[in-house]
């Protein structure tokens, strides 16, 4: 059997199946990965960009980074792989996305239950007296934003030595307990506790199914079945083969 027929295979049989997600399903929405020849991390430091000690240092610097990603983040759109996931859900085949990304691209793709495990970028909060504001009244022009009370804002994204919302770190790894199947597509699985999900639902019994350009610390290790290629392009073709297997007509 194919790759994506053993997939769909293992999210028809399984009674509570998660996705996990990373940069990799957002790359055909326009938005950089982090890793790689292409990524963010190539052209920043990401202990001088994305530490939260940087941050606090520097914020009009690493505001220089994130007016640029923002910039494109505001006008993306979600592509087919958002739009597989969302639909896997109507079938009652996806439990809960859970994702590293800030973009808010699976809220716009119609996933209803998604726990954002490193925060968002939809809002922003000042460090200076705690109030919130959304991302679509920011002019990211002129950065950094700041607060009518003169504070800096800060978007409300995990930055590296900050730690994951208490609430998506319980929830996440509740799911990861109780799946029977995980999906995990477009991480490169290197930024802990998010790549110890698959794990730790391997070792209650549930099968992984990996979907990425290339193999990851998972493949072949945590993963059952690895779908290499553009998520784009493998998240639909098995939302195909599930329906097909459970409506039995081609799709
Ligand atoms: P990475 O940039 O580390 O990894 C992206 C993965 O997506 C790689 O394994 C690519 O091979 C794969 N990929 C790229 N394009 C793809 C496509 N079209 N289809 C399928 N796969 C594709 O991104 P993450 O694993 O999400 O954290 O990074 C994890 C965390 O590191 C981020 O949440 C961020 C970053 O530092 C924080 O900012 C706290």
């Amino acid at each position: 059997m194919d790759q994506i027929s053993k997939a769909a295979e293992i999210i028809v049989s399984a009674n509570t199946v998660i996705a996990l997600t990373g940069a990799g399903i957002s790359v055909e929405s326009g938005i950089p990965a982090f890793r790689g020849s292409q990524g963010l991390w190539e052209k920043y430091d990401p202990m001088e960009y994305a530490h939260i000690e940087s941050f606090r240092r520097n914020p009009q610097k690493v505001w220089g980074m994130l007016a640029e990603l923002y910039k494109i983040v505001m006008k993306a759109q979600p592509n087919p792989a958002h739009y597989a996931l969302a639909e896997l859900e109507k079938l009652g085949k996806c439990q809960a996305v859970i994702t590293q990304n800030v973009d808010a691209l699976h809220q716009k793709a119609g996933n209803e239950r998604i726990i954002e495990f490193h925060g968002t970028g939809e809002t922003l909060t000042c460090m200076a007296c705690g109030k919130k504001y959304e991302a679509k009244n920011i002019d990211f022009d002129n950065p950094p934003p700041l607060c009518t009370c003169g504070g800096i804002l800060k978007p409300d994204i995990v930055f590296f030595g900050e730690p994951i919302p208490s609430d998506a770190l319980h929830q996440s790894f509740l799911l990861a307990e109780s799946a029977d199947a995980v999906i995990v597509v477009g991480t490169s699985a290197q930024v802990y506790p998010a790549a110890s999900i698959p794990e730790t639902a391997k070792s209650r019994g549930a099968k992984v199914i990996e979907v990425n350009l290339e193999p990851t610390p998972l493949t072949g290790r945590i993963s059952d079945v690895f779908c290499q290629g553009k998520a784009s392009q493998i998240l639909p073709a098995i939302v195909n083969k599930v329906k097909e297997k459970l409506f039995g007509a081609k799709y």
